[in-house]
C-alpha cells in the first residue's frame, strides 16, 4: 500500500511518522509531501532517509491512503484531488468535519460507521478527542444532558510557529510570534479564531464535534478553550450532568474498562493525570473523579491526553488500519 502524509514536516507529521513506524502499519512506499518551500527535503522514517514532495507529485503517484495535517486550506483544495484518483484521505484539519456528508471518526467509538464509500474522513480536534474518549462511555450508562469543559491547551496544538515562540520567550530571545501576546507565564483564554457569538472557533469545536461522533443532539456542551504554556498534552476540567445518577466506584470502573482510557485517581497518593506524564503516550488519563456537591447526578474530572498523538496522529493512523484490516480502501 502507497501511503501519503500531506504535511509530513509540521509537529503532527513527524509525529505521524513515529506513530506510523512504532505500530508497523503495513505500507509499501510513502510519500513524505509538504510546501513547496521544503521539496527535497530529507526526512527519516523507519531508518530510511526519505525525500519531501510537492502535492502535484503526490497525486500523480496514486497512493491508496493520504492522511493530511497541511492546514483547513490545504485540505479544502487537495482532499477532493485525492479523492478523484482513488485516494482514500483521512484529514485532521477542520476542513471537513462538520460537512454532513463526511464521517466524524474516533475509532474506539463509531469506525463501524466506515464504509467502502467514504473517501474522504475527518479527523476530529484534538481537544474533542480526549473529551469524546471519556464521555462515550459515561453518555452511553447514565445519558449525559449537559457538559461544561475548560481547557488548558499545549502550545504543541498551534504548530511549529508557537513552540518556537515559547522556547524564544523561555530563553529570552524576541523572535516571530504565533500568539497576540506572550505565551510564557501567561494564560490566554483563546484558541483559534473569535465568531460572531464571542466564542472562539475551538470551543465551538468542542461544543459540535461531540453530537456528530455519538450521533446524538440530545445533550449540550459549552466551553472555554485556554492556550497555557505546556508541550506534553492537553488537559480539561470537564463538569457532566447525567439523566441517571451514578456511583464513583462504579464510574472508575466502566472507564478503566473502556480501550484507551485509563484512571489516574488517588488524592492519597497524589495520583491524577498531568501533561509530563501523558506526554508520548497513546491513552486518554482521567482522574480527580468527583461529585459536584452543589447539583445532582452530576460529576466533575480531569481529563488529560497528548494531543499530537490521540488528539491527532495516533487517532487518524487508528483510522487507517482499520479501514485497511476491514478492506475498505480502494474504489467502491
Ligand atoms: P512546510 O513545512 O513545507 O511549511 P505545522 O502545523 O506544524 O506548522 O505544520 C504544517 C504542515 O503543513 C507542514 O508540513 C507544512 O509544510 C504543511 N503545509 C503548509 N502549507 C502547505 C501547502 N500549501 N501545501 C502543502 N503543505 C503545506
Amino acid at each position: 500500500m502507497k501511503v501519503a502524509i500531506v504535511g509530513a514536516t509540521g509537529m503532527v507529521g513527524e509525529v505521524m511518522l513515529k506513530v506510523l513506524t512504532e505500530r508497523k502499519f503495513p505500507y509499501s512506499e510513502i510519500l513524505l509531501v509538504a510546501s513547496e518551500r521544503s521539496k527535497g527535503k530529507e526526512l527519516e522514517v523507519g531508518g530510511q532517509k526519505v525525500a519531501v514532495i510537492g502535492l502535484e507529485e503526490a497525486v500523480s503517484k496514486r497512493p491508496e491512503l493520504a492522511i493530511f495535517s497541511a492546514g483547513g486550506d490545504t485540505s479544502l483544495k487537495w482532499a477532493p484531488i485525492f479523492e478523484e484518483v482513488g485516494t482514500t484521505v483521512i484529514d485532521n484539519s477542520s476542513a471537513w468535519r462538520m460537512d454532513p456528508g463526511k464521517k466524524l471518526i474516533v475509532p474506539e467509538i463509531n469506525a463501524t460507521e466506515l464504509t467502502r464509500k467514504d473517501k474522504i474522513i475527518a479527523n476530529p480536534n484534538c481537544s474533542t478527542i480526549q473529551l469524546v474518549m471519556v464521555l462515550a462511555p459515561l453518555h452511553k450508562k447514565y445519558k449525559m444532558k449537559r457538559v461544561v469543559v475548560s481547557t488548558y491547551q499545549s502550545v504543541s496544538g498551534t504548530g511549529v510557529k508557537a513552540v518556537k515562540q515559547l522556547e524564544n520567550e523561555m530563553a529570552g530571545i524576541e523572535g516571530e510570534m504565533a500568539y497576540p501576546y506572550p505565551i510564557n507565564r501567561n494564560a490566554l483564554p483563546h484558541c483559534d479564531v473569535f465568531m460572531e457569538n464571542g466564542y472562539t472557533k475551538e470551543e465551538m469545536k468542542l461544543a459540535r464535534e461531540p453530537q456528530k461522533i455519538l450521533n446524538d443532539t440530545s445533550f449540550a456542551i459549552t466551553a472555554t478553550a485556554v492556550r497555557i504554556p505546556t508541550s506534553g498534552g492537553h488537559s480539561e476540567a470537564v463538569n457532566v450532568s447525567f439523566e441517571n445518577d451514578f456511583d464513583l466506584e462504579e464510574i472508575r470502573t466502566l472507564l478503566n474498562t473502556a480501550p484507551g482510557v485509563v484512571v489516574q485517581d488517588n488524592p492519597d497518593t497524589n495520583t491524577y493525570p498531568m501533561p509530563v506524564y501523558a506526554h508520548n503516550k497513546d491513552d486518554v488519563f482521567v482522574g480527580r473523579i468527583r461529585r459536584d456537591e452543589t447539583q445532582a447526578k452530576t460529576l466533575n474530572m480531569w481529563i488529560v491526553a497528548d494531543n499530537l498523538r490521540k488528539g491527532a496522529a495516533t487517532n487518524a493512523i487508528q483510522i487507517a488500519e482499520y479501514l485497511y484490516e476491514h478492506d475498505l480502501l480502494g474504489s467502491s
